[in-house]
């Protein structure tokens, strides 16, 4: 467990990327990579961020320097979508989405109404967050309230930035699973008030998706969100061909899956919408005048068999973009695993997925996705100091690999091919190692 240490200095090889883009082939210009680097935190926030020969100067006297002189270090990874209940059921054989949210999802999430259970999970959430490298993400709860308060506590005993929030679901799941349009929203704002905006932990409004609430409820949401304009909202949208078929007989008057978010005032800037998988050009064109984003979740598209997502329409069309592990359906905590996924998806599909833009959605891509690229994503002063420290070479065919290595790009496409959470060396919180590999 960590708490704010007052200044920490870390020196090594670091690797960021320096500004937002709007063009994938823009990127590789704002590559940042320092060989003999040196970043200065105090009272979690980056303070000094350069090369050793010029910042050495300024480490306090009595700071050590933490010295990672065979590792790279790069700003933590930022999940854009992922389940912290689902943690448990990873690697469910054989459906697609529908059945496998009944068959296998529902019965998991049911067990969070017993607090001390939801507690035991959250804990172990949130350590398999940081031994993935995962500083920073966005989170479905369950519709129980205590899954909330159990996250967040967690959560905050290693001052993490964390998004989550209630699931709201009225219909078409077990009714132990179901809240009201009225229970929802007085459980919903009181855990807005309890939790938005307290220490680093922030509220998404989570109405699950679009079938599983009614129009009441979904009102009830905007109504909310209309309160409260700086909450974020985080549902699914366009994941399954069977899915969107459903949500178009269920809200005939709309014009698509989308319309029906829009219509209820659920889109915009803080707006999260995971996967996206078959979105029609209309949908496309809302998703950018809305300033709406889209969490790609390429391990959990290809294990539901959901389709391939087309990352490169993202730049075409200007939308924003994180990447999600989406746990449970998604089958690894590690984001290296989902760039890994992400590649071949784009392979599929004809496209290029370079190293740097795989850093890019990781880090300052997602941070932008979740409207927070003046907080997180890079190292620039003033940013808050979430980074972690890769092992390049943690299994021996790694190591084989990394010794062949021809340029920087080169070492990190391998690493994202190959890693997961055997590549994380520490993970550093706030300014403060949260996890250090044993
Ligand atoms: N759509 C609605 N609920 C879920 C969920 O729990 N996981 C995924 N992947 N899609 C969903
Ligand atoms: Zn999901």
């Amino acid at each position: 467990m960590s708490s704010v240490v007052a200044t920490t200095a870390v020196r090594g090889r670091f690797l960021d990327i320096q500004n937002t883009v709007a063009q994938a082939r823009d990127i590789h210009d704002q590559v940042r990579y320092v060989e003999d680097g040196l970043l200065i935190a105090e009272n979690g926030k980056i303070r000094w961020f350069g090369d050793w020969q010029s910042g050495q100067q300024h480490v306090p006297a009595d700071v050590e320097v933490h010295h990672y002189p065979d590792k790279l270090i790069v700003p933590g990874f930022i999940d854009t979508h992922i389940h912290f209940p689902q943690t448990e059921m990873v690697g469910a054989y054989g459906e697609q989405l529908l059945e496998w949210l009944n068959t296998y999802t529902f019965p998991t999430e049911l067990q969070f109404k017993d607090k001390a259970y939801a507690d035991k999970i959250a804990q172990f959430f949130v350590q398999e967050l940081l031994k993935n490298g995962t500083t920073t993400a966005l989170v479905f709860c369950t519709v129980h309230a205590e899954s909330v308060d159990a996250l967040f506590a967690a959560a905050e005993q290693y001052q993490m930035r964390l998004i989550a929030g209630k699931v709201m679901m009225d219909r078409h799941a077990p009714e132990d699973l179901c809240d009201t349009p009225e229970t929802a929203y007085q459980d919903s704002k009181a855990l807005i008030e309890k939790w938005h905006g307290k220490g680093r932990n922030l509220y998404a409004i989570t109405p699950r998706f679009a079938p599983t609430s009614t129009p009441e409820q979904l009102a009830k949401a905007g109504q909310l969100k209309g309160e409260y304009p700086d909450v974020y909202v985080h549902t699914h949208l366009s994941e399954n061909k069977h899915e969107i078929a459903w949500v178009k007989d269920l809200f005939p008057e709309q014009k698509g899956y989308l319309d029906v978010y829009h219509h209820y005032g659920l889109t915009g800037q803080r707006s999260i919408f995971a996967h996206c998988v078959h979105l029609e050009d209309a949908e496309w064109d809302c998703m950018h005048d809305t300033d709406s984003a889209i969490a790609f979740c390429p391990t959990s598209n290809l294990f539901l068999g959901s389709g391939l997502f087309p990352l490169k329409k993202t730049w075409e069309k200007q939308v924003k973009v994180g990447l999600g592990t989406d746990i449970g359906a998604g089958t690894s905590f590690s984001q290296l695993q989902s760039l890994n996924e992400a590649y071949k998806v784009q392979q599929l599909q004809g496209d290029k997925l370079s190293a740097f833009e795989s850093l890019y959605h990781a880090t300052l891509g997602g941070a932008k996705a979740l409207d927070l690229e003046d907080k997180l994503g890079n190292f620039n002063l003033g940013k808050e100091a979430d980074f972690i420290v890769l092992d390049l070479k943690a299994t021996a065919l790694q190591a084989l690999r990394q010794e062949h290595a021809k340029s920087i790009e080169d070492a990190l496409f391998a690493l994202m091919t190959m890693g997961d959470d055997r590549n994380i060396h520490a993970t550093y919180i706030y300014g403060a190692a949260a996890y250090v590999k044993k």
